[in-house]
């Protein structure tokens, strides 16, 4: 086929607008671990809102959310498949954790890339861990779609992201975010709409248990671990009208920030909104389907509020880019972000990979 040129633009853009969401989210630190919505966005009015934002370092450095998913994009751009790709991606992720002062890389990250041993038969695997709930894998998983984004492309994606999201959080509630954030990239490229991706990628666990018992790594301990994922996001959709996949979302009112709060929470695990796998690209669809076309809307939702808003970020971010490009959002939201051109030539490369196509 022929290059597409809007979709190989939006494919950067949605890497360097995750790195955005991410870098507006953490706002080095005080607004990550800030819980409360309302004081941040009196924080943000103060600085001259939205757009007096200039996302650059020393003030806006991307956060570790960043780091990884770029680890990740790398990993994919090399082309490798299989077990040498699980290698590279478990070497890459072992590699990024030199590259974390100042970034607060989550305890589950840390641990998991303590226990991976790249190069070494099966290094990429480490062992199911209860604990490992955490957002961390659903954080730098997004760009596995837009490797994988067609529909025979599905098996692919449902490997790779799993395996990379157990290669630190091996436990369903963790991996699955990585399946979730993928596969709403590859709804993206394929123009799905977006009401309909919350019960697309619910009806996609099933191969997802499929490939977890063919593998057969610790299966009984992921099997029994499996249901919280899949019930929390039957709620969910439950609660926006959207069991069916047919929209208008239905949203609670008034849901200012203030409400925002009490409802995020409502989605997590122990009150920490947006901290793990299931609830990050919960979040993240959540403001995806109130912001429609405005940038300010996504942040002042996803990127804006009082839990783990630089992981909330990176996802809607990424989605957000895919979908309406660079269309309304300031420029020194993005221009002048760290690792820009890193997002960018990975952008390229995938697009080339996953379309065949050399873009110019
Ligand atoms: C993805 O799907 C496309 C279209 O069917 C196919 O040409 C390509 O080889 C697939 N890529 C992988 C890695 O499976
Ligand atoms: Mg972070």
């Amino acid at each position: 086929g022929e290059t597409n040129p809007q979709l190989w633009d939006r494919y950067r853009v949605a890497m360097v607008l995750s790195g955005a969401g991410d870098a507006l989210g953490y706002r080095k630190q005080l607004w990550e671990y800030c819980e409360s919505g309302p004081q941040i966005h009196t924080e943000l009015q103060d600085l001259g809102g939205l757009s007096g934002v200039h996302a650059a370092l020393p003030d806006w450095p991307v956060s570790d959310d960043t780091v990884l998913h770029l680890a990740t994009a790398e990993a994919l751009a090399t082309g490798k498949e299989g077990e040498p790709l699980l290698q590279e991606l478990a070497r890459r992720y072992v590699e990024a954790m030199a590259d974390m002062d100042g970034r607060k890389p989550g305890p589950t990250s840390i641990l998991g890339t303590s226990q991976l041993c790249p190069g070494k038969p099966n290094g990429f695997r480490i062992p199911f861990n209860p604990k490992a709930t955490g957002c961390g894998a659903a954080m730098r998983a997004m760009c596995i779609g837009l490797r994988y984004p067609h529909p025979s492309n599905l098996s692919k994606l449902i490997e790779v992201s799993i395996e990379s999201g157990r290669m630190t959080h091996h436990h369903p509630t963790g991996y699955l975010g990585a399946l979730a954030s993928a596969l709403f990239t590859a709804f993206a490229v394929r123009g799905l709409p977006l009401e309909s991706w919350g019960s697309e990628m619910l009806r996609t666990l099933p191969a997802a248990l499929q490939y977890i018992r063919a593998c057969g790594v610790e299966t009984e301990a992921n099997v029994g671990a499996w249901s919280y994922f899949q019930e929390k996001w039957e709620w969910y959709l439950s609660e926006r009208g959207l069991s069916d996949g047919q929209g208008p979302a239905r949203f609670p009112a008034p849901y200012s920030p203030e409400e925002r709060d009490a409802i995020y929470k409502s989605f997590s695990l122990d009150g920490w909104a947006g901290r793990s796998g299931h609830d990050a690209p919960m979040i993240a669809y959540d403001a995806l389907l109130a912001a429609g076309s405005s940038w300010e809307e996504l942040c002042s939702r996803a990127m804006f509020h009082g839990g783990d808003s630089d992981s909330t970020g990176v996802i809607a971010g990424f989605c957000w880019g895919l979908a309406h490009g660079f269309s309304g959002v300031p420029e020194g939201n993005h221009v002048a972000l760290e690792y820009r051109d890193r997002m960018m030539s990975a952008a390229n490369r995938l697009y080339e990979l996953a379309w065949g196509e050399r873009p110019s």
